[in-house]
């Protein structure tokens, strides 16, 4: 089965062609990340009016890199949401006119179920339930305890900020451009993570939830407490904070696995997942598991093809493509 995913819900236009939710026969991403660099942020009407100009060039590429047809797809995905409603404009647009013109199915994908499914591309190894997955990105942090593709309860969420918004606030007080997760992450390999010490947060609480608008705060008085001399600490600095940020994910995580000593393995997924210390750490302080992170960086950060393979594992729900279908 060959589905074609559709996937515009922040700044990044991408299609992709994957057969059975796991071989990707491409995977095209136009990102206009770097068009708001001065900005420090997504502006979203800039990004909607780029991805309008991207999608119809980013289809074409896909299906040339695939040398594929439209005869040869057998459905259309395409995230419905949560995102910015420009950009998912453009999608949802492009994917149901395509749908109707190519008389194809239209399958509806929630975008968190995207990342959460992103694991199985290009995988050759078996993966078997009961999963725990930490999915964390720019705009949300969640614990997720799936026992199917399509049974799944999310045992922890945010009670503010996501783990990679927490990342790019601070890489933001630090002066480094955007999206600063990845920069930040960069500066942070020439510090040293112990030179201060940010509080790890809810380290007193029994809960699996998760915060990071206090380490954000810290990191704006430590600056302030240094003035002029903290330039001079930058690369520490990334790195304690860094640091700060995947021991709270790690903790959490942990606790999870004392809760529910029957997962047996522990995905990472999102945009976050990208962050090598993260990994390190994870693969670290929880021994007795397996752990995986998507294949490719591509994978970790939005894209088409994860979308294509969420559509592909929950595709015979009925229910779901109905219920997506009339959110659109
Ligand atoms: O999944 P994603 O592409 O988009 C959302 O769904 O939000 O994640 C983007 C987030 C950004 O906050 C970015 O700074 C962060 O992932 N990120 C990283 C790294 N690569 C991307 N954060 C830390 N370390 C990285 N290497
Ligand atoms: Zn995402």
């Amino acid at each position: 089965m060959l589905i074609l995913g559709i996937e515009t819900s922040c700044d990044e236009t991408s299609a992709a062609l994957v057969e059975n939710g796991k071989a990707v026969h491409a995977n095209i991403i136009a990102s206009s990340k770097l068009d708001f660099e001065r900005s420090g942020g997504v502006i979203p009407e800039y990004a909607a009016r780029r991805q309008l100009e991207c999608i119809l060039p980013v289809m074409t590429e896909c299906l040339k890199a695939a040398k594929c047809t439209e005869k040869e797809i057998d459905a259309i995905a395409v995230t419905y949401g949560p995102g910015l409603l420009g950009s998912l404009l453009v999608g949802t647009t492009t994917a149901r006119t395509l749908a109707w013109l190519w008389n194809k199915p239209l399958i509806g994908v929630h975008h968190h179920q995207g990342h959460l499914d992103s694991i199985w591309l290009d995988q050759t190894e078996e993966i078997s339930f009961p999963i725990l997955t930490l999915s964390v990105s720019g705009g949300h942090t969640e614990l997720w305890l799936r026992e199917s593709h399509t049974t799944q309860t999310q045992i922890g969420s945010t009670r503010d900020d996501a783990a990679g918004e927490a990342f790019d606030k601070g890489a933001l007080q630090l002066g480094l451009p955007y999206p600063g997760g990845p920069e930040l992450a960069k500066l942070a390999m020439s510090g040293d993570e112990h030179a201060y010490d940010f509080p790890v947060p809810l380290a007193h609480e029994d809960g699996l939830e998760f915060s990071f608008s206090g380490l954000k705060t810290s990191l704006k008085y430590l600056l302030r407490d240094l003035g002029v001399d903290a330039e001079k600490h930058f690369a520490d600095i990334a790195a304690s904070y860094q640091h700060a940020i995947c021991m709270h994910l790690v903790r959490q995580t942990k606790r999870a696995l004392e809760k529910h000593p029957e997962i047996k393995e522990v995905h990472i997924v999102g945009g976050v997942s990208a962050n090598t210390r993260l990994r390190d750490m994870l693969k670290a302080q929880c021994d007795n598991v397996t752990i995986r992170w998507p294949q490719t960086l591509a994978y970790c950060t939005d894209n088409g093809a994860m979308i294509a393979a969420a559509a592909f594992f929950t595709q015979n729900k009925a229910v779901w493509s109905t219920q997506a279908s009339a959110k659109m």
